[in-house]
């Protein structure tokens, strides 16, 4: 059966990025026999600017009717005026709970092509390959009750709940320990469970889940000792996983160490494998519509979608070895740009990428 994937370009420079990694998935499905078909459809602040919300009922239901969705990016300060309930950023929050996406996978790794773009010293992140592993529907994000009140006082305060349930941690834990499997067999569990119960409880059951992969060396760490670690000796770490706000946090932090937030893709997948895969990178409106943004993160996410989703590994690696190739041509976009190398916009990248595809 043809797959169908949603395609949402979303806002900033989403339409520029996906603009190549459809060109990507055209060339699969002409040149190499993917079954697949797509549909485009308005996310975020061009949704709300045609239609007055940041996800239509319609698009929502078109995502649930997808097998799988591939995101650019959502935002900007045109709609940061506007309340919280009806802000771009919510319609992926939306999508990620609707569709019950709870596994984020956040890989970060450093093409070695890229090294001297880290922050890091080389040597820190050399061959640095870290999957962080967000939970992704629950915790502080949702988290009822939340809102801002005015207390007796007239004083007004904002509030919000950090709460998981036992289920809630154990069907993230599985994902960590099953994707620790398939790696390194180590898996490190971030909370704050010195000083938070919703975290002393996440480790408490992570430790439990642990007893059935015996195989996995599973250990704890503190979220302010974890942001330290990934900035003082990164590869330390195989796999790691936490919930939603401290992943949000590290994932960034982890991110930067690669040499550039825009070479990361992610895939956030429910209990039976359908997903949403997005770059990790924000909407970038300050070079949106310039031509200038690195679409290797999304062009990446297509192949985390063919590999998670839809089991065309072959393909997946095709992918990945096209961006291997380009790297080591010397293309680079600003984010990646290094001296020496070639200065290329989005458009050059994804031409560079389709010849290396060939
Ligand atoms: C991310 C983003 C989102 C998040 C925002 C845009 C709502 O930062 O995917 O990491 O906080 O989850
Ligand atoms: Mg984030």
């Amino acid at each position: 059966m043809t797959k169908k994937v949603l395609v949402l370009p979303g806002d900033g420079i989403g339409p520029e990025i996906v603009g190549q990694a459809t060109r990507v998935l055209d060339a699969l499905i002409a040149d190499h026999g993917l079954d697949m078909a797509y549909e485009s459809a308005l996310v975020g602040g061009s949704s709300f600017d045609e239609h007055g919300v940041p996800l239509t009922d319609e698009v929502l239901e078109k995502a649930r009717q997808a097998d799988s969705v591939l995101l650019g990016a959502v935002g900007g300060p045109k709609w940061e005026q506007f309340e919280i309930a009806v802000r771009p950023e919510k319609a992926l929050l939306k999508l990620r709970s609707e569709l019950e996406l709870f596994g984020n996978l956040r890989p970060a790794i450093l093409y070695p092509q890229l090294a001297s773009a880290s922050s890091l010293k080389p040597e820190l992140v050399s061959g640095l390959d870290v999957l962080i592993v967000r939970e992704l529907t629950g915790g502080i994000y949702f988290g009822q009750p939340r809102g801002i009140r005015t207390k007796d006082n007239g004083e007004r305060e904002g509030f919000n709940t950090y709460v998981y349930s036992e289920s809630e941690i154990e069907r993230i834990a599985h994902v960590a320990f099953r994707a620790a499997m398939l790696r390194d067999k180590r898996l490190c569990s971030v909370d704050k469970a010195n000083v938070l119960e919703v975290t002393e409880l996440w480790r408490e059951v992570m430790t439990r889940i642990g007893k059935e992969y015996p195989e996995v060396e599973l250990t704890h760490m503190y979220v302010d000792n974890a942001a330290m670690q990934l900035v003082r000796a990164p590869k330390q770490f195989d796999v790691m996983v936490t919930g939603n706000m401290f992943g949000d946090i590290l994932s960034d932090c982890a991110a930067m160490l690669t040499g550039s937030i825009g070479m990361l893709p992610s895939a956030s997948l429910d209990a039976n494998g359908k997903g949403m895969y997005e770059p990790i990178h924000g909407s970038a409106p300050d070079i949106a519509g310039q031509n200038k943004a690195n679409p290797l993160a999304t062009i990446l996410s297509v192949s985390m979608m063919l590999r998670h989703s839809f089991g065309e590994e072959a393909l997946a690696d095709k992918i990945e070895n096209a961006v291997s190739t380009v790297l080591d041509q010397g293309y680079r976009t600003g984010d990646i740009y290094t001296d020496g190398m070639k200065l290329v916009s989005t458009t050059e990248m994804g031409d560079a990428v389709l010849a290396a595809l060939k």
